[in-house]
């Protein structure tokens, strides 16, 4: 799979979002999430698509079984590249995600992978043993819910940076660890609370990083990605 930075396109609509890609080659890697979807639908992924971008959508099903198989059906037919579930939704919806996939995509085409949320990053540990009665660390319930999903042939997980290298241990390297909450050194964290930069990422065992607001925010996007590309080859910094 492309292991290129893939940039969170996190815009109100979809005009906004071409219009910021127009100076990206094709070939970039980009992600569909939650606002972008709602509001567009499978369109913004044709798009996309036809454009030659490669695309993460990133809607985290959390469903019964067979709701997850049929949504998932759908999912492989728009196209995307990459897809996610909650693993909290156990390994029977993991199997049925897989199930979908396999169901929606074309003959002769590939089935998009499919990776899983562990804990929410936005979630301490205070809150999941008191919230989710979980009486383990974070790291150990990140780390179960890995194998979970690797136990039920998912490609990977989305994890922090902080929990990558641990998962690298168990679950091996070519196994995904997407990791979002990357910061170029002396830039605003915002609201992510553990940040690391391209190469602390790389260093700490990401296959992929996804960056949203460095690149987004940035005076000049295409140069904000191109350096963090940089960084993540190992090239500086
Ligand atoms: O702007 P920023 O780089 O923080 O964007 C990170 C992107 O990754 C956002 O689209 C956010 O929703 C997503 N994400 C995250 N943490 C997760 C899963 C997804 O920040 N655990």
């Amino acid at each position: 799979m492309n292991t290129s930075p893939i940039i969170a396109l996190d815009f109100e609509h979809q005009e906004a979002a071409l219009s910021f890609l127009k100076p990206f080659e094709s070939g970039t890697f980009v992600k569909v999430g939650m606002q972008l979807f709602y509001k567009e639908g499978p369109a913004i992924v044709y798009h996309l698509k036809e454009q030659g971008f490669d695309v993460f959508l990133d809607l985290k099903l959390h469903d019964i079984p067979n709701t997850v198989k049929s949504a998932m059906t759908s999912l492989a037919s728009v196209g995307a590249d990459l897809v996610n579930v909650h693993a909290a939704g156990g390994s029977f919806m993991m199997d049925a995600a897989l199930e979908g996939l396999d169901i929606g995509t074309a003959a002769g085409g590939t089935r998009p992978s499919i990776i899983a949320v562990t804990q929410l990053t936005s979630t301490t540990e205070e809150q999941m043993q008191r919230e989710q009665l979980i009486q383990t660390s974070l790291n150990d319930s990140v780390l179960h819910y890995a194998k979970l999903a690797q136990t039920s042939k998912l490609d990977g997980v989305v994890c922090s940076v902080l929990e990558a290298g641990s998962i690298a241990e168990v679950c091996g390297n070519e196994f995904l660890k997407v990791t979002p909450g990357i910061r170029l050194a002396n830039e605003a964290a915002h609201d992510q609370k553990r940040i690391a930069t391209p190469a602390e990422a790389k260093k700490m065992g990401s296959t992929h990083i996804v960056v949203g607001r460095s690149i987004t925010e940035a005076a000049d996007p295409l140069a904000a990605y191109q350096e963090i590309a940089r960084q993540w080859k190992g090239l500086g910094k």
